[in-house]
């Protein structure tokens, strides 16, 4: 093949990327009020576009601060680092993001344990695992303390399951019990009350410290927050310094999510799009079953590992290219919708997924 015409099919492929929320751009919206936004040195507090994101963010999930940081795993650590001691433990799912994602670090940088716990199929951790598995008392000096319970909302193994406000509920009594915190890692809060109705300030009301992500449904090129009390966010703040994390003129960055927080039609659209690709699943299928979204991730449990595989493989090849990957279990084929997936693709998408199963 000349190189004129391989060159010619690279550029008229078709691509409709649902591999993950991750690969969404900044929009020009975006990238006008960054190019504008008001800066200064946030290691003074004086970025006035922080500060204006920080406090908005505590006033939308009723906590007393926020501090914006570069990423969610960076938010998640810095929360758990500063509510558990050195020689105490955290508790989280086995199918968790900070259980499987984020190599340990609270373990590998500041001598906390890391204890997972059973996650369900809702994307829940078992509450039943947390009572047989922590360590509550302080009698046994074999044993560490377990200091926190995690919980990810929504779930993004389990295919972007929201938390119930009953589960919700249950956990905030067992954590008044074992005297543990709570820490809820989301990345997808947003998607979670937009999904279920339920406010952030609702959800947040819940649990001590919680994170979100902006970098994902929100569409942004950098950010993310830990919310807390002001004495958390404040020894967070200090914490992040310690590993380098401070931001100079980060005003250009939470311009970003300003802009996002202000137009959240967008996230209904993904799950509307979720929906749709979900129900190109027969409902008695023996091969693929999927439950309905809730959100914009959508998971296909397929019989075997080979199965799923080979829908990733097919989906991928042709005129056009869907781009799909392994869920964390070997059987199942993920699906993210997010904003910059190219949506005029969705009917030839589902016709072709529908002729290959
Ligand atoms: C549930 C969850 N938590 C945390 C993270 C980490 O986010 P970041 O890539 O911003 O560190 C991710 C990333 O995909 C995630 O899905």
């Amino acid at each position: 093949m000349s190189y004129g015409k391989a060159l010619r099919g690279l550029v008229s492929k078709k691509i409709f990327d649902l591999r993950s929320d991750t690969f969404t751009l900044p929009s020009p919206a975006m990238r006008a009020r960054m190019s504008t936004a008001v800066c200064g040195d946030d290691v003074y507090k004086e970025d006035k576009t922080i500060v204006e994101l920080e406090s908005r963010l505590a006033s939308i999930t009723g906590h007393e601060s926020a501090l914006f940081v570069l990423t969610c795993t960076m938010a998640n650590f810095l929360g758990l680092a500063v509510t558990c001691n050195r020689g105490e433990e955290i508790l989280c799912g086995d199918m968790s993001h900070i259980g499987l994602y984020e190599q340990s670090n609270v373990s590998q940088f500041t001598g906390i344990g890391v204890r997972t716990v059973k996650n369900e199929l809702d994307g829940t951790v078992s509450l039943q695992d947390v009572r047989k598995r922590g360590y509550f008392s302080n009698d046994d000096f074999h044993m560490s303390h377990s200091k926190v319970i995690c919980v990810e909302n929504t779930h993004n193994f389990s295919g972007g399951k929201a938390l119930t406000l009953e589960y919700l509920q249950k956990l905030k009594s067992l954590s008044t019990e074992t005297e543990c915190n709570v820490h809820m890692d989301g990345a997808r809060l947003i998607n979670a009350s937009i999904g279920t109705g339920v406010s952030l300030k609702e959800y947040c009301s819940y649990v001590d410290t919680a994170t979100m992500c902006f970098t994902k449904g929100m569409s942004c090129p950098f950010g993310a927050a830990l919310i807390g009390n002001e004495e958390v966010i404040k020894r967070a703040r200090r914490m992040r310094k310690a590993i380098g994390g401070q931001w100079r003129q980060g005003g250009i960055a939470a311009a970003a999510v300003l802009e996002s927080l202000d137009d959240l039609t967008p996230i209904e659209k993904d799950h509307d799009m979720a929906k749709l690709w979900a129900s190109a699943i027969p409902a008695l299928s023996e091969k693929v079953t999927v439950d309905e979204p809730l959100t914009n991730i959508v998971i296909f449990k397929c019989e075997s590992e080979a199965l799923a595989l080979n829908i990733i493989k097919e989906m991928g090849e042709g005129d056009l290219s869907v781009l799909l990957q392994q869920g964390a279990n070997p059987e199942d084929v993920r699906a993210v919708f997010h904003r910059s997936a190219d949506y005029s693709f969705i009917s030839e998408a589902i016709e072709k997924l529908q002729r290959i199963l």
